[in-house]
């Protein structure tokens, strides 16, 4: 079974179709809404380059590791698990690696529907000139204080919340249950590189704000104090852990949606190839988003530690200043809202096929089965925003952290990297050498292959391994 050529599912219709899908995954609000985010509450430059180690040495081996995975099991991550496992003789408790992923990828969608509603809820005010008020107001805190006050009206409002992100999921579902081609591939096609060229836009009006060098300087003077001694001098191996979290999460790594896109890759499509250039696009993409939120916050004398509203709060700022902010406005959080869609589908992917190949569920049936259950789970996330704001469930154990803080933690800084570590001690240590290289149409004895089969069997487990222990203190 392992060697079947195509999956049930279908298959993407070309190499590009592949990268495009994965980028679409990968590429979504990890980039521009969580990276800035994260990278502004510790302290910029030491946490981006950490970030960006993290992404070469364990986030392209994995990536890699993964796709091949699911294209050689050509099935859902459940049922490739279990077929790669049989062929290599394991225990079929290597299961487990696909319903942890399901878990951690109905969880992340929770929130991330919640939060791409955000983007969503920003189209109508931006269309509608809400913020060209700001160009009115005479000073930086008046201005500051009308886009936070915009930002908190809606967070603060959990029927508004839910109105978006109920939007949000069934439109995920309806692309989810349209299929890989018909409805995965056909979205992503022009949406990326629009969404790119929106971002070049926006890094020309950073540019021309008065402290774009210093934007520039948050995000690459690598003060590795402010990472480790966020508080003073108290250590804290918490922001290492950010940043590793960050590359899993950005790659959309660990919880088998990319496996799953490697399923439906066509027989002879070279996965390094095609994976790098996956993540120099989320990489950039990254990147720019940070060169063009620093900036406005600098230049308007905010806060870059201000946490998850961050992009929604200075953004704006610059739509109701520049020319042609309105359209400019709009077009942005319309493309934010289609990468978030890109990467919600790949998220729901995985529970779906598994259902589909159950053969008891079509595939409309099992993405709506699938929706429903992550549309519930996010009132935790809504609520979070507003009425349970103050709700700390974990606090006996002085964990001060809300139903939203906790599943984003709990996916991004155990669970995406506790499953890159087993995939990468699967196929590095236990699939043969022979069906490896088969798949990735590599000689053994290539300098590539080694390259990348070092860094899969010692860095990865070796890094994930030190960031954990670093985290919980032992270093201190
Ligand atoms: N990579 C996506 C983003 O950065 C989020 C994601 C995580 C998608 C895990 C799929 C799996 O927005």
């Amino acid at each position: 079974m392992g060697t079947q050529n195509t999956s049930i599912h279908g298959e993407w219709s070309s190499r590009l179709a592949f990268i495009l899908a994965a980028t679409g995954s990968a590429v979504g609000l990890g980039n521009i809404w969580k990276f800035p985010w994260l990278a502004g509450e510790n302290g910029g430059g030491a946490f981006v380059i950490v970030y960006l180690l993290c992404i070469a040495l364990i986030g392209l081996p994995v990536i890699m590791a993964e796709v091949m995975l699911g294209k050689r099991g050509r099935s859902s991550p459940i049922n490739s698990m279990k077929i790669l496992a049989k062929e290599a003789g394991r225990t079929q408790w290597w299961q487990a690696l696909g319903w942890t992923g399901v878990i951690a990828g109905f969880l992340i969608l929770s929130f991330y529907s919640v939060i791409a509603g955000w983007a969503l809820a920003y189209i109508p005010r931006l269309a509608s000139g809400m913020f060209a008020a700001v160009g009115d107001l005479s000073t930086t805190k008046e201005v500051t204080d009308f886009v936070s006050t915009r930002f908190n009206e809606l967070t603060g409002n959990p029927e508004r919340l839910l109105a978006w992100h109920t939007l949000f999921m069934i439109v995920t579902v309806t692309m989810v249950a349209g299929g890989v081609q018909g409805g995965l591939e056909r979205a992503v096609r022009w949406m990326m590189p629009a969404l790119f060229i929106v971002l070049l836009v926006l890094v020309g009006y950073a540019m021309s704000t008065p402290k774009f060098m210093d934007g520039v300087h948050f995000m690459f003077n690598i003060d590795f104090h402010k990472l480790f001694y966020p508080n003073g001098d108290e250590f804290s191996g918490a922001g290492v852990l950010a940043a590793m979290g960050q590359a899993f999460f950005s790659l959309s790594l660990g919880m088998g949606a990319i496996m799953v896109y490697g399923a439906y890759l066509p027989k002879h499509a070279s996965i390094a190839q095609t994976t790098t250039a996956v993540v120099i696009a989320d990489t950039l993409v990254a990147i720019l988003a940070g060169l063009i939120i620093f900036p406005i916050v600098f230049t308007n004398g905010l806060e870059p530690g201000a946490g998850p509203g961050l992009v929604f709060e200075t953004l704006p700022i610059a739509f109701g200043q520049m020319p042609y902010g309105t359209f400019m406005g709009t077009l942005f959080f319309v493309l934010l809202a289609l990468a978030a869609w890109s990467s919600a589908i790949s998220l729901l992917e995985p529970a779906v096929a598994w259902l589909v190949e159950t053969g008891k569920f079509t595939r409309p049936i099992a993405a709506i089965g699938c929706g429903v259950a992550v549309w519930l789970v996010g009132f935790l996330t809504i609520f979070s925003f507003n009425i349970w704001s103050d709700v700390k469930p974990l606090s006996m154990f002085s964990v001060d952290k809300t139903f939203f803080d906790l599943i984003d933690y709990l996916t991004s800084n155990i669970m995406l990297p506790l499953g890159g570590l087993f995939i990468a001690i699967f196929v590095g240590w236990l699939m043969k050498k022979q069906i490896v290289t088969e798949e990735l149409e590599s000689s053994p004895d290539s300098l590539g292959y080694r390259v990348w089969h070092f860094l899969l069997c010692y860095v990865t487990p070796l890094g994930v391994g030190l960031v954990f222990l670093n985290a919980i203190g032992v270093f201190s």
